[in-house]
């Protein structure tokens, strides 16, 4: 699909600052994380960058970001401050200076058996800590997900959204963005007030299309490599300035 072909259907315009975050899942040592942090540029204006390390590398991670960059998690316990071993809580992670924190993901319902009660009272507990919980949603649980999150004590302008359909996770195989806009259409109209991500399969050769349907874009595999990342920041850039 070209460009001018996406621009079409193009469903973004009210949020001028794309959020990109680079989830590095179970992977990468200090050495990794020391290397793609001295590596990957500045955050570049007009966009805004976020890295998601796993628990061990946070620390590292937060003295050494590059310029303009945030810091994520990648899960949160669902309880505060305890006796609650193996498990890391909010404060925890504000303390370490996390302002984002993903939730939800596929691979922690599908691993870990985590469900949509367990998402809200991890949005809870990031709230209250000021950290911004990216919550991630694909069917058949996206509905039941949204609605229960809409029930509960967590607003709408405090998280955003990751769709992240399953069969592109991982698999190098990007959904067709003419296909998702209907989704991301429908989540942006339930939740307007919060940026509606794209992840699966995101890479430097369709992070500029996926930029013109959603409000920024979730990367796992693409983004481990930090010469891979910083050809995708270079799309993202280019595109962020056709959308303004
Ligand atoms: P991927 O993973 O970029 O490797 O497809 C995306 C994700 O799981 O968030």
């Amino acid at each position: 699909m070209s460009t001018g072909e996406i621009q079409d259907i193009v469903v973004h315009t009210m949020i001028k600052e794309p959020l990109v975050i680079a989830n590095w899942k179970s992977q990468s040592t200090t050495a990794d994380a020391t290397k793609w942090l001295s590596t990957v540029q500045a955050s570049p204006t007009g966009i805004e960058c976020v890295v998601a390390p796993p628990y061990t590398l946070l620390q590292t991670s937060t003295t050494a970001l590059p310029k303009g960059w945030k810091l994520a998690a990648q899960d949160v316990s669902p309880f505060p401050l305890g006796a609650y071993t193996g498990a890391v809580a909010a404060r925890q992670l504000a303390n370490v200076g996390v302002t984002y924190c993903i939730v939800g993901h596929s691979e922690r319902r599908r691993y870990f058996h985590e469900t949509n009660q367990d998402v809200v009272n991890k949005c809870e507990q990031l709230l209250a800590e000021g950290i911004r919980p990216v919550v991630c949603i694909d069917q058949p649980y996206a509905k039941e997900q949204l609605a229960l999150l809409a029930s509960s004590h967590v607003a709408s302008e405090s998280i955003d959204v990751a769709y992240e359909p399953l069969s592109a996770i991982g698999t190098g195989q990007p959904a067709d963005p003419s296909q998702e806009v209907a989704m991301i259409r429908w989540l942006k109209a339930d939740w307007p007030e919060s940026r509606v991500l794209y992840g699966g399969s995101v890479s430097a050769q369709n992070v500029g299309d996926y930029l013109l349907i959603a409000d920024g874009v979730l990367i796992a595999t693409a983004s481990l490599d930090p010469v891979s990342m910083n050809a995708i920041l270079l799309q993202a850039s280019a595109s962020a300035i056709i959308a303004d």
